[in-house]
């Protein structure tokens, strides 16, 4: 696994283990601002072997990947707004990286799951993006994830390896990095900071909890087919300032906080994805937003330990970049 100690996939690590006590997992991760060694304290020692690796290290990889049955692939550059602002990380990562992942997988003969986005189909104003739906990415993430996708696809066909994809909708939920629109509002409105509300906040996401994308993954790692898409949705599709809304009042502030700045550039309006073919392998998701956001705001409010650190170092300098002229006091 890569990525492992990033949000999801550390969720992943934690949960797949939890469930298969006899299984091991290698986890190379390159520990960049987002990625924290500590995120996998939860999970069993014995069952995890860590190596501080960039994807795109040929060597490192081949290490890797020595004995194990399959690559889930969840290192990535993850955030739209870096993207924006300075996009070679992820053209580097997202699609290189990938690339190099794919060259192991085809070397060992293994399966290479690729951890992919609903972005890369681009804005929807209505109905939902299926699986055939054409690749349409907005921005240099998006765009990145897509390269990504399709050197999946350009392997699976013309060396055969056993690559296939899940494209996920918008996660939530515990050890999600503060720069995200769900951490960021919780924490800010906790300490009583301003809300940055994109444009009108109208753009809709369709929002999954974590532990649920967690349980689609193993479900296609185990019975999808290779050189298939498939689609992992959230049970609901809200607009951005619902959700902020009701961050206020499980956080028990007002909406004077709330400060409509700027939009993001290429912002996209909706994200929508049917989730019928994976739901066919047999996984449902299970939680609903009014649990998972409680559950979520309640485990930043008990673990201040974890967010602390992050929010006082580079984030800080990120922040200011990102918000600083935009924000009112
Ligand atoms: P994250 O930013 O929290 O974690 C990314 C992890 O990858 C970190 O641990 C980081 O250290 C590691 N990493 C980054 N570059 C690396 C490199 N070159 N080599 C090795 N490790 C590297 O991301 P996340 O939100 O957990 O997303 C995980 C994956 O899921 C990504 O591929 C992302 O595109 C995809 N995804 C995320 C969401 C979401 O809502 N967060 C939705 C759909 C798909
Ligand atoms: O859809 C899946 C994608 O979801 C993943 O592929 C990405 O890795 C993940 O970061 C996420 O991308 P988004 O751009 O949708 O997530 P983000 O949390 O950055 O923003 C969610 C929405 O909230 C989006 O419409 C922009 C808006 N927003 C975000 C921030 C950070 C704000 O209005 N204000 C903010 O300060």
């Amino acid at each position: 696994m890569t990525g492992g100690a990033g949000f999801i996939g550390s969720t992943y690590v934690r949960r797949h283990l939890a469930e298969r006590p006899d299984d091991e997992i290698v986890v190379l991760d390159k520990l960049t601002y987002a990625g924290r060694r500590e995120n996998l304290a939860d999970a069993p020692p014995s069952q995890i072997e860590f190596a501080e690796a960039d994807i795109a290290d040929r060597e490192a990889v081949a290490r890797a990947v020595d004995g194990c049955d399959a690559v889930v692939n969840f290192a990535a550059e993850s955030h739209v707004d870096r993207s924006i602002a300075e996009p070679d990380a992820f053209i580097q990562t997202d699609v290189f990286g990938t690339f190099v992942l794919l060259e192991a997988a085809r070397d060992a003969g293994i399966r290479h799951l690729q951890i992919s986005t609903d972005e890369v189909y681009g804005s929807i104003e209505e109905g939902s993006f299926t699986e055939s739906s054409p690749i349409d990415p907005s921005s240099p993430y998006s765009a990145s994830k897509a390269g990504g996708d399709l050197l999946v696809g350009a392997f699976q066909k013309t060396y055969g390896v056993d690559a296939l994809i899940v494209r996920a909708s918008n996660n939530y939920g515990p050890y999600q990095h503060p720069e995200k629109l769900i951490p960021l509002m919780v924490l800010n409105a906790m300490a009583g900071d301003r809300l940055p509300v994109y444009g009108d906040g109208m753009q809709v996401r369709n929002w999954l909890f974590t532990e649920d994308f967690a349980s689609a993954i193993d479900v296609v790692l185990e019975r999808g087919e290779a050189g298939e898409v498939y689609n992992v949705g959230g049970p609901e599709e809200l607009p951005n300032i619902e959700v902020v809304k009701r961050i206020l009042e499980l956080t028990g502030r007002d909406e004077s906080l709330i400060d409509h700045v700027g939009d993001r550039l290429g912002h996209d309006r909706r994200y929508s994805l049917s989730a019928d073919r994976t739901e066919g392998l047999g996984w449902r998701a299970r939680v609903h937003f009014d649990e998972g956001i409680e559950r979520t705001v309640a485990w930043y409010r008990d673990n201040r330990d974890w967010w602390e650190p992050i929010r006082s170092g580079e984030y800080r300098e990120y922040y200011e970049r990102q918000y600083g002229t935009k924000l009112g006091s």
